[in-house]
Parts: structure tokens; C-alpha cells; sequence
């Protein structure tokens, strides 16, 4: 039993015991711990969503359902307009479907290590957790995913591809394999789709019990407005919305979607360019003696040093370079993991990590 003081007193027991989501704020010249965009929203389409929102009373709530942006991301997505809901990033959408599936004891499946907030929404709402860990190259163990699912008469299972923090493809046969086999809702985190162009769309119809969620806050460069959407079956996501807040996205985040999405052509140069800088990474790091490097369809690379990561990654902030230890998560004891630059910031951080292990691995024995 968690010991609570006056003010605790009434708060739940899964709530005490989870650990917080935080993530502490570093300032550096070469940031790339968060996978976000380095090439920020084109400045003339920030014009032309000041220009259209300063048109606007501001004294005025937004659309209750943003309908032309939905029609939008129709178009863009290829899935119908009424299985789509917008949301304050997807997080807030990943909230509002395990808020609609999860109650007290229900068992959701979860692979390990993977995004953090799965584990921590479903806690909050008293989930039976069971988490499935990776295979030892990280790749998604799908046979264990199903007998853990199985075993536990799982009702949820949530998935990511590209996984966060490590960068592993879910093939399709695989999903294919899991939806045939699983009888329950699984939730599809495809918040790097741009650059992996996998999707589990086209399994939707069959499934109407798969649910997919993406978000601008990476290809898109809008992490800091928050916005992402949901899809899923249209009765799913009408009960989803239920979950939602009304008027959940502010007029200025919608606008600016509205305007990357009249503009994709804008972004594409920025995706290629990641993907460049990409390749040209994960051969540099390769190229480091006793760097292991994962394989990754995202804008960011998992890879495992010969020699304990707090340090190396304590040394690079000090250097100005700001990437992830993830060494806390399971499996990842020896990881960080470092998000994909412009050449200059990805050119910064080669030279620095060089410049961090060699005089440690010339002291190893
Ligand atoms: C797998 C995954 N899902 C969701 C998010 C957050 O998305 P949003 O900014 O749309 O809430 C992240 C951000 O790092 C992520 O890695």
C-alpha cells in the first residue's frame, strides 16, 4: 500500500504508483532528443495562417467538428471523412480511445520498450497491464503477442511502427497476422508514417476493430501546436469523439493545418532531406568501432554503445549536443537514441561522439 498524505488522500493507487512523464529541460545549440523536425514550418505559410487567423473573431469558438480540415485529411489519407477526429496532438486522441476501451482490470497488451505513455494512460485507468518484450534485434516479437494476448484474454493491444524510442517496422503481414489472430482493439501509433510511408490503413475495413493515430508534430514540423488525428471505423470513432473535449483544438493549430495540407508539396523537400541525412547517419555511426546501430523507418536511430551511455550522453550535452538517454527503458541498458538533423547538427554530433568514446575506448581493457 502507497503511504498517502492529506492532500493524496482520495488519489488512486495506480496513479501513485506510476512514474510521471517528464522529460527535463535541457537548452543546447544541436537539439535532437525530441524527434521533432529541424526544418521548421516554411515561413510563408506561418504568414498565410496569421493572415487567415487574424480574419478571424477570436472571440469565437472554433467549428465543433472541424469539418473541412477532416475533408482534408480525407483526401490526404485516403480514409473517410467520418472515421476521422482531430485532437490537441495525438496523445489526446490516444487518451480518448483507451479512455472508451479501458475499465478497471481490462488487459491490454503493450510490446516493451516502446512509447512510454501507453503504459502510463493505462495505468491511470487501472488497466491489467501484461507488456511483451521486443526480440533481442527489436524486432516485434509477434508470436508472444499473441499468446500474451491470448493468455490474458487481452482486449487492447497497442502497437507503434515505427516503435519509439527504437525505430522498428511492423511488417505488414505481421500486423495482418495480429489482426487475423487478435480479437480485440488494436491501437496503431503511426506517428512517424512520413518517413517509414508504411501504413495498417488498408486493413481497416476488413478490422474495424484497428484504430490508427498520426500526428504534424513530426514530418510536419508542429510539435509546438499541437495537432494530430485519429482513424478508425466510423461508429468507433463516433464513440471515440465521445471521449474528447469539446472544442479541443484551438482556431490557430486547425488553420495551420489547414495550410500545411493546401502545401504538401512544401514539405516534401524537408522529408527527403531527413532521409538523406538518414542514410548518410546510420553509416557514419556504423562506421564508429563498437557501435551497434538498430535498424529504423523513423527520423531517429536506437543504438547501443561498448561503453555505459549516462556518461557519453552527459559528455555530448556538454558539448553542446542534446540527444536521449534511454538507457532507463528495458532492454536499452547500454542505448540512447539520437533524432535525425540537418547535415551540420547530424555532422556536429558524429564529431562530438567520436570525440566522446575514443579516449574511452582506448582505456578499455
Ligand atoms: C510514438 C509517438 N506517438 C505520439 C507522439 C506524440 O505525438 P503528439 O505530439 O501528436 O501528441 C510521439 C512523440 O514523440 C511519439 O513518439
Amino acid at each position: 500500500m502507497v503511504k498517502r498524505d492529506a492532500a493524496l488522500h482520495g488519489v488512486k493507487d495506480q496513479v501513485l504508483k506510476a512514474p510521471a512523464y517528464t522529460l527535463r529541460t535541457y537548452d543546447a545549440k544541436v537539439k535532437l532528443n525530441q524527434n521533432e523536425n529541424p526544418y521548421d514550418f516554411p515561413e510563408d505559410l506561418k504568414q498565410e495562417t496569421f493572415r487567415r487567423f487574424m480574419a478571424r473573431r477570436w472571440s469565437r469558438y472554433p467549428e465543433f467538428v472541424p469539418d473541412s480540415l477532416r475533408a482534408q485529411l480525407a483526401g490526404y489519407c485516403g480514409w473517410e471523412k467520418e472515421g476521422i477526429l482531430v485532437g490537441n496532438g495525438s496523445n489526446e486522441l490516444l487518451l480518448a480511445a483507451l479512455l472508451v476501451l479501458v475499465r478497471e482490470g481490462t488487459p491490454v497488451v503493450i510490446p516493451s520498450p516502446s512509447f512510454q505513455l501507453y503504459c502510463l494512460v493505462s495505468q491511470i485507468l487501472c488497466a491489467r497491464i501484461t507488456a511483451v518484450p521486443l526480440k533481442p534485434d527489436m524486432g516485434y516479437d509477434v508470436d508472444a503477442l499473441l499468446a500474451a494476448a491470448d493468455e490474458v484474454s487481452a482486449r487492447v493491444l497497442i502497437l507503434c511502427s515505427p516503435n519509439n524510442p527504437t525505430g522498428t517496422e511492423l511488417a505488414q503481414e505481421d500486423l495482418g497476422r495480429i489482426l487475423e489472430n487478435f480479437g480485440g482493439h488494436v491501437l496503431l501509433d503511426e506517428a512517424y508514417y512520413e518517413f517509414s510511408g508504411r501504413t495498417g490503413l488498408q486493413f481497416m475495413k476488413r478490422f474495424p476493430r484497428l484504430i490508427v493515430t498520426r500526428t504534424f508534430s513530426k514530418a510536419m514540423g508542429m510539435a509546438g501546436l499541437r495537432l494530430g488525428y485519429l482513424m478508425a471505423n466510423p461508429g468507433l470513432a463516433s464513440q471515440i469523439a465521445k471521449a474528447k473535449l469539446p472544442y479541443n483544438v484551438n482556431q490557430f493549430s486547425l488553420t495551420a493545418a489547414q495550410v500545411a495540407l493546401e502545401n504538401l508539396d512544401r514539405y516534401r523537400p524537408a522529408i527527403e532531406s531527413i532521409l538523406k541525412e538518414r542514410d548518410r547517419l546510420r553509416m557514419l555511426l556504423s562506421g564508429i568501432p563498437g557501435v551497434k546501430v538498430f535498424p529504423t523507418g523513423a527520423n531517429f536511430f536506437l543504438f547501443e554503445l561498448p561503453v555505459p551511455p549516462r556518461g557519453v550522453f552527459e559528455e555530448l550535452y556538454r558539448q553542446g549536443i542534446l540527444i536521449r538517454d534511454v538507457s532507463s527503458y528495458p532492454m536499452l541498458s547500454r542505448c540512447l537514441r539520437v533524432t535525425v538533423g540537418t547535415p551540420e547538427e547530424n555532422d556536429l554530433f558524429i564529431a562530438a561522439l567520436r570525440r566522446t568514446l575514443e579516449p574511452q575506448q582506448a582505456a578499455m581493457p
